[in-house]
Protein backbone atom coordinates (compact mmCIF):
# COMPACT_ATOMS: atom_id res chain seq x y z
CA UNK A 1 0.00 0.00 0.00
CA UNK A 2 1.15 3.66 -0.75
CA UNK A 3 -0.76 7.11 -0.10
CA UNK A 4 -1.86 7.01 -3.60
CA UNK A 5 -2.05 2.98 -4.35
CA UNK A 6 -4.58 0.28 -2.11
CA UNK A 7 -3.02 -2.66 -3.98
CA UNK A 8 -1.17 -5.11 -1.89
CA UNK A 9 1.71 -6.53 -3.11
CA UNK A 10 1.46 -8.85 -6.01
CA UNK A 11 -1.86 -7.06 -6.80
CA UNK A 12 -0.29 -6.39 -10.41
CA UNK A 13 1.40 -8.14 -13.11
CA UNK A 14 4.76 -7.67 -14.26
CA UNK A 15 3.32 -6.05 -17.35
CA UNK A 16 0.97 -2.48 -17.13
CA UNK A 17 -0.42 -0.75 -19.72
CA UNK A 18 -0.59 3.13 -18.53
CA UNK A 19 -3.51 5.48 -19.65
CA UNK A 20 -3.53 8.70 -18.98
CA UNK A 21 -7.35 8.46 -17.94
CA UNK A 22 -9.04 6.30 -15.43
CA UNK A 23 -11.96 5.83 -17.28
CA UNK A 24 -10.00 4.50 -20.24
CA UNK A 25 -8.40 2.21 -17.57
CA UNK A 26 -11.73 0.77 -17.07
CA UNK A 27 -12.72 0.67 -20.51
CA UNK A 28 -9.62 -1.49 -20.88
CA UNK A 29 -10.32 -4.16 -18.08
CA UNK A 30 -13.94 -4.43 -19.09
CA UNK A 31 -13.24 -5.04 -22.65
CA UNK A 32 -9.69 -6.71 -22.85
CA UNK A 33 -9.38 -8.41 -19.58
CA UNK A 34 -10.24 -11.39 -18.71
CA UNK A 35 -11.38 -11.93 -14.80
CA UNK A 36 -10.99 -8.64 -14.54
CA UNK A 37 -10.83 -6.67 -10.72
CA UNK A 38 -10.10 -3.64 -9.90
CA UNK A 39 -6.98 -2.79 -7.42
CA UNK A 40 -6.96 0.50 -7.08
CA UNK A 41 -9.42 2.93 -6.24
CA UNK A 42 -7.22 5.82 -4.66
CA UNK A 43 -8.42 9.22 -6.10
CA UNK A 44 -10.37 7.30 -9.08
CA UNK A 45 -7.03 6.73 -10.26
CA UNK A 46 -8.20 3.05 -11.26
CA UNK A 47 -5.82 0.12 -11.69
CA UNK A 48 -7.29 -3.35 -12.90
CA UNK A 49 -5.72 -6.31 -13.08
CA UNK A 50 -6.86 -9.54 -15.32
CA UNK A 51 -5.52 -11.92 -18.27
CA UNK A 52 -5.04 -10.97 -21.80
CA UNK A 53 -4.95 -14.65 -23.46
CA UNK A 54 -4.29 -16.65 -20.59
CA UNK A 55 -1.28 -14.26 -18.79
CA UNK A 56 -1.45 -11.56 -16.27
CA UNK A 57 -1.73 -8.10 -17.21
CA UNK A 58 -3.06 -4.91 -15.00
CA UNK A 59 -3.76 -1.55 -16.29
CA UNK A 60 -3.21 1.77 -13.87
CA UNK A 61 -4.13 5.22 -15.23
CA UNK A 62 -1.51 7.49 -14.36
CA UNK A 63 -3.61 10.83 -14.34
CA UNK A 64 -2.04 13.70 -17.56
CA UNK A 65 1.25 15.20 -17.13
CA UNK A 66 4.51 13.88 -15.59
CA UNK A 67 4.27 14.43 -11.91
CA UNK A 68 1.02 12.75 -11.65
CA UNK A 69 2.42 9.85 -13.99
CA UNK A 70 5.84 9.79 -12.31
CA UNK A 71 3.84 9.47 -8.51
CA UNK A 72 2.52 5.88 -10.10
CA UNK A 73 5.32 5.11 -11.70
CA UNK A 74 7.29 5.00 -9.60
CA UNK A 75 5.37 3.41 -6.99
CA UNK A 76 4.66 0.23 -9.69
CA UNK A 77 7.97 -0.11 -9.94
CA UNK A 78 9.56 0.17 -6.61
CA UNK A 79 6.47 -0.82 -4.40
CA UNK A 80 4.80 -3.59 -7.05
CA UNK A 81 8.24 -4.64 -8.67
CA UNK A 82 6.54 -4.38 -12.33
CA UNK A 83 8.73 -4.87 -15.01
CA UNK A 84 7.03 -3.56 -18.49
CA UNK A 85 4.88 -0.28 -18.62
CA UNK A 86 3.80 0.64 -21.82
CA UNK A 87 1.92 3.98 -21.85
CA UNK A 88 -1.18 3.91 -24.49
CA UNK A 89 -2.30 7.42 -25.37
CA UNK A 90 -3.06 10.44 -27.98
CA UNK A 91 -0.24 12.74 -28.88
CA UNK A 92 -0.27 16.13 -31.41
CA UNK A 93 1.06 15.97 -34.43
CA UNK A 94 3.54 18.19 -35.08
CA UNK A 95 4.55 16.98 -38.95
CA UNK A 96 2.33 16.63 -41.51
CA UNK A 97 3.95 13.52 -42.70
CA UNK A 98 2.42 11.74 -39.47
CA UNK A 99 -1.63 11.73 -40.30
CA UNK A 100 -4.71 11.50 -37.40
CA UNK A 101 -5.19 7.71 -36.53
CA UNK A 102 -1.60 6.87 -37.42
CA UNK A 103 0.17 4.97 -34.58
CA UNK A 104 3.51 7.05 -33.07
CA UNK A 105 5.84 4.68 -30.90
CA UNK A 106 8.06 6.74 -29.34
CA UNK A 107 11.86 5.68 -29.33
CA UNK A 108 12.78 8.83 -27.67
CA UNK A 109 11.22 11.58 -25.51
CA UNK A 110 12.01 15.40 -25.21
CA UNK A 111 11.40 17.16 -22.34
CA UNK A 112 10.77 20.46 -20.91
CA UNK A 113 9.92 19.10 -17.53
CA UNK A 114 11.91 19.99 -14.45
CA UNK A 115 11.75 16.50 -13.23
CA UNK A 116 14.01 15.13 -15.72
CA UNK A 117 16.55 17.75 -15.21
CA UNK A 118 16.76 17.35 -11.25
CA UNK A 119 16.46 12.98 -11.91
CA UNK A 120 19.37 12.91 -14.66
CA UNK A 121 21.34 15.92 -15.56
CA UNK A 122 23.40 16.42 -19.09
CA UNK A 123 19.97 16.83 -20.73
CA UNK A 124 19.37 13.27 -20.01
CA UNK A 125 17.67 11.53 -23.30
CA UNK A 126 14.45 9.45 -22.65
CA UNK A 127 14.38 6.32 -24.59
CA UNK A 128 12.24 3.41 -24.87
CA UNK A 129 13.43 -0.34 -24.14
CA UNK A 130 14.48 -1.79 -27.41
CA UNK A 131 12.37 -5.04 -27.21
CA UNK A 132 9.19 -3.58 -26.48
CA UNK A 133 9.66 -0.80 -29.50
CA UNK A 134 10.64 -4.28 -32.24
CA UNK A 135 7.46 -6.12 -30.62
CA UNK A 136 5.69 -3.07 -31.44
CA UNK A 137 6.97 -2.55 -34.82
CA UNK A 138 6.70 -5.81 -35.91
CA UNK A 139 2.92 -6.46 -34.86
CA UNK A 140 1.69 -3.20 -35.59
CA UNK A 141 3.27 -3.81 -39.62
CA UNK A 142 1.78 -6.95 -39.41
CA UNK A 143 -1.46 -5.64 -38.80
CA UNK A 144 -1.19 -3.25 -41.90
CA UNK A 145 -1.15 0.27 -39.30
CA UNK A 146 0.34 3.54 -40.36
CA UNK A 147 3.17 3.31 -37.89
CA UNK A 148 5.93 5.91 -37.34
CA UNK A 149 8.88 4.57 -34.71
CA UNK A 150 9.57 8.81 -33.78
CA UNK A 151 11.03 10.94 -30.99
CA UNK A 152 8.04 12.77 -29.37
CA UNK A 153 7.95 15.73 -27.10
CA UNK A 154 6.87 15.42 -23.52
CA UNK A 155 5.49 18.75 -22.59
CA UNK A 156 4.50 19.86 -19.23
CA UNK A 157 1.39 22.14 -21.66
CA UNK A 158 -1.04 21.26 -23.51
CA UNK A 159 -2.34 25.07 -24.51
CA UNK A 160 0.99 26.06 -25.75
CA UNK A 161 0.82 29.57 -25.87
CA UNK A 162 2.88 29.92 -29.44
CA UNK A 163 1.04 26.84 -30.67
CA UNK A 164 2.98 24.90 -32.81
CA UNK A 165 5.44 27.67 -33.02
CA UNK A 166 6.54 26.61 -29.78
CA UNK A 167 7.88 23.18 -31.00
CA UNK A 168 9.79 24.88 -34.10
CA UNK A 169 12.85 23.99 -32.96
CA UNK A 170 12.23 20.44 -31.53
CA UNK A 171 10.29 19.55 -35.10
CA UNK A 172 13.09 21.06 -36.96
CA UNK A 173 14.99 17.85 -35.62
CA UNK A 174 13.33 15.67 -35.90
CA UNK A 175 10.15 15.65 -33.07
CA UNK A 176 7.03 14.96 -34.56
CA UNK A 177 4.23 14.85 -31.95
CA UNK A 178 3.89 15.79 -28.55
CA UNK A 179 2.41 14.03 -25.87
CA UNK A 180 2.53 14.46 -21.70
CA UNK A 181 3.98 11.59 -20.17
CA UNK A 182 6.81 9.18 -21.85
CA UNK A 183 9.81 11.15 -21.00
CA UNK A 184 9.07 10.74 -17.39
CA UNK A 185 8.11 6.79 -17.45
CA UNK A 186 11.51 6.08 -19.83
CA UNK A 187 13.42 7.81 -17.37
CA UNK A 188 11.96 6.07 -14.03
CA UNK A 189 11.91 2.41 -16.06
CA UNK A 190 15.86 2.82 -16.71
CA UNK A 191 16.08 3.65 -13.04
CA UNK A 192 14.32 0.45 -11.96
CA UNK A 193 15.92 -1.81 -14.47
CA UNK A 194 12.33 -2.41 -15.99
CA UNK A 195 10.78 -2.03 -19.84
CA UNK A 196 9.23 0.63 -20.66
CA UNK A 197 7.12 2.09 -24.56
CA UNK A 198 5.31 4.59 -25.61
CA UNK A 199 2.45 4.04 -28.31
CA UNK A 200 0.17 6.79 -28.99
CA UNK A 201 -2.52 7.24 -31.55
CA UNK A 202 -2.12 10.98 -33.08
CA UNK A 203 -5.75 12.41 -32.56
CA UNK A 204 -5.13 16.16 -33.53
CA UNK A 205 -2.68 17.41 -35.80
CA UNK A 206 -1.37 20.81 -34.58
CA UNK A 207 -0.27 21.84 -38.08
CA UNK A 208 -3.51 21.13 -40.20
CA UNK A 209 -5.93 21.72 -37.19
CA UNK A 210 -7.39 17.93 -38.39
CA UNK A 211 -8.43 15.92 -35.46
CA UNK A 212 -9.70 12.34 -35.35
CA UNK A 213 -13.45 11.83 -35.10
CA UNK A 214 -15.92 10.04 -32.14
CA UNK A 215 -15.79 6.89 -34.00
CA UNK A 216 -12.21 6.93 -35.07
CA UNK A 217 -11.01 7.62 -31.41
CA UNK A 218 -12.98 4.54 -30.51
CA UNK A 219 -11.52 2.12 -33.31
CA UNK A 220 -8.11 3.56 -33.31
CA UNK A 221 -7.96 3.03 -29.47
CA UNK A 222 -9.13 -0.39 -29.62
CA UNK A 223 -6.35 -1.35 -32.57
CA UNK A 224 -3.62 0.33 -30.18
CA UNK A 225 -4.97 -1.45 -26.75
CA UNK A 226 -4.73 -4.53 -28.91
CA UNK A 227 -1.30 -3.93 -30.14
CA UNK A 228 -0.13 -2.97 -26.84
CA UNK A 229 -1.39 -5.86 -25.08
CA UNK A 230 0.33 -8.03 -27.34
CA UNK A 231 3.33 -6.47 -27.33
CA UNK A 232 3.72 -7.14 -23.57
CA UNK A 233 2.87 -10.72 -23.92
CA UNK A 234 5.32 -13.62 -22.59
CA UNK A 235 7.93 -11.25 -22.59
N1 LIG B 1 -0.46 18.38 -26.60
C1 LIG B 1 -0.14 17.51 -25.63
N2 LIG B 1 -0.64 16.31 -25.53
C2 LIG B 1 -1.52 15.93 -26.47
C3 LIG B 1 -1.90 16.77 -27.49
C4 LIG B 1 -1.33 18.06 -27.56
O1 LIG B 1 -1.63 18.84 -28.45
N3 LIG B 1 -2.81 16.11 -28.25
C5 LIG B 1 -2.98 14.89 -27.69
N4 LIG B 1 -2.21 14.77 -26.62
Amino acid sequence: MTPHNEAKPGDYAETVLLPGDPLRAKWIAENFFDDARQVNGVRNCLGFTGTWKGKPVSVQATGMGQPSTAIYVHELLDVYKVKNLIRVGTCGGLNPKVKVRDVVIAMTASTDSAMNQSFAPFSYAPFADYELLRRAVDLATTRGFRWHVASVSSSDTFYAPGGIGDYKKLVAHGVVAVEMEAAIIYTLAKRFDARALTICTMSDCLVSGEEIDASERQSSLKDMVELALDTGLDI
